[in-house]
């Protein structure tokens, strides 16, 4: 019996029993299938799975609303799959409130700016974006199409802006450098062993990464239940392109499952030492002491995230947090942000309350789905026509001058 058949056979016996078993037999049994099918981070990717496939399509795509894009990438793509990349952890309240949260934030226009032309450019961290829209990291973009991380990176340059490659990308973060002559920043599950760590850092940087974002909000998972009834975990055939060198497969496939679950500042002072001058931020800081604390210890950027509501369920939105982390960084270092982003208001609304730069996840991962590097490239250009059009109403010709002016104060009861 393979560990596929034991998860399904013990899931379904669960189940089968469930009638006349102890609850607290059955608890088990769930306790230990959720334990076999842990996700990101500890992914137990050991287990070939030559059955998956990600979508052919090659496309630009019509897009209304990215909304949409959701229920057409379920259409293309197997369960398993849109399942690990649609779904949060937990009862999914944070992934949820990610996006809600974002309509309890009202902008306030400056009618009669005289602003017909509106200039998207930006720059951070000493990179020049075409706008300020970017794609944070996800782990295994063969999920959603076979060209995996190539696809995406070639959308990506095709508009010109930033794109993150994660640790777990089924290919190497040297190949998909090459398909991205534009901005590129790594993202780092940092690992326990600390040559691993700096072979990582060292490659980012020979391969043109110029910044390292450590993901420190996912140090312990989470269970995901929709993967947990899916039995599905990302399939090791679609590749680990950023393995350990020098080390023989099994033992490359453990050492990047086996990360650094006791992290703290002094790791992450450690890294800035080790990255041979690439810029720093730690992703998934959700408090303003943590921000100011990233400060304090000279890291370069702090990324606000909850991992699009994948890692901690429970917790706040991260536009709801926005305005107090910008409060403590005070302008002195870069904001980057993400979950929940799914339109360009929302986009306008993180850069007023204090964020640098914008990230959307899930929706990049379904353009690839339904497009391939057309559909990336064409979910990035829905995104940026509308924020044109929201700054032009709004009234703020560039990116600087998007400021918490334009939100409106909470009305007098
Ligand atoms: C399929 C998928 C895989 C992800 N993999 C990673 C990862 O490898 N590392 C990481 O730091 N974040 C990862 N994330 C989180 C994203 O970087 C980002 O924080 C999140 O997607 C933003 O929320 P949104 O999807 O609501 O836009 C992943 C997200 C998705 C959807």
């Amino acid at each position: 019996m393979d560990r596929r058949d034991f998860l399904l056979s013990s899931t379904l016996a669960a189940a089968a029993t469930a009638a006349t078993a102890t609850s607290s037999q059955v608890l088990a049994q769930t306790q230990l299938a959720q334990s076999r099918i842990e996700t990101e981070p500890g992914v137990n990717m050991d287990r070939p799975n030559t059955a998956y496939e990600g979508s052919k399509l090659n496309r630009k795509l019509e897009i209304v609303n990215l909304l949409d894009l959701e229920t057409e990438a379920q259409k293309v793509l197997p369960a398993g799959g849109f399942g690990y990349i649609s779904g949060g952890s937990g009862a999914n309240w944070t992934r949820r409130e990610n996006t809600e949260a974002f309509s309890r934030v009202n902008i306030e226009p400056q009618a009669l700016s005289g602003v017909s032309k509106v200039d998207l450019a930006t720059e951070i961290l000493g990179s020049k974006l075409s706008m300020p829209i970017f794609v944070p990291p996800m782990g295994s973009h063969g999920l959603a199409h076979v060209d995996k991380e190539a696809a995406t990176a070639r959308g990506v340059a095709a508009v010109g802006t930033l794109m993150t490659t994660s640790t777990v990308a089924n290919l190497s973060m040297e190949e998909i450098a090459s398909h991205n002559p534009g901005p590129k920043w790594f993202q780092l599950y940092v690992p326990t062993d600390r040559g691993y760590t700096r072979e990582l850092l060292q490659r980012a940087k020979a391969a043109g990464y110029t910044a390292i974002a450590p993901t420190v909000d996912n140090v312990w998972a989470y269970p995901r239940e929709e993967n947990i009834r899916n039995v599905f975990r990302p399939p090791s055939t679609l590749g680990r392109g950023n393995l350990p060198r020098g080390v023989d497969p099994g033992t490359g496939a453990k050492m990047l499952g086996a990360r650094k679950r006791d992290l703290d500042w002094k790791d992450l002072e450690w890294i800035k030492q080790e990255a041979g001058g690439l810029a720093v931020m730690p992703k998934g800081v959700q408090s303003a002491k943590a921000a100011a604390m990233a400060v304090k210890v000279g890291l370069d950027g702090v990324w606000v995230s909850n991992h699009g509501g994948r890692a901690f369920d429970g917790v706040q939105a991260t536009i709801t947090v926005l305005p107090r982390i910008a409060q403590a960084i005070d302008g002195r270092i870069p904001i980057v942000f993400d979950s929940g982003v799914r339109r360009a208001d929302h986009v306008f609304k993180a850069l007023a309350l204090g964020a640098n730069v914008v990230g959307m996840g899930r929706p990049i991962m379904y353009g690839l789905a339904l497009g391939g590097a057309q559909g990336v490239q064409s979910v990035l250009e829905h995104v940026r026509d509308n924020l044109t059009i929201v700054m032009r109403l709004a009234g703020t010709k560039n990116i600087k001058e998007i400021t918490r002016d334009y939100i409106a104060p909470p009305a007098i009861a």
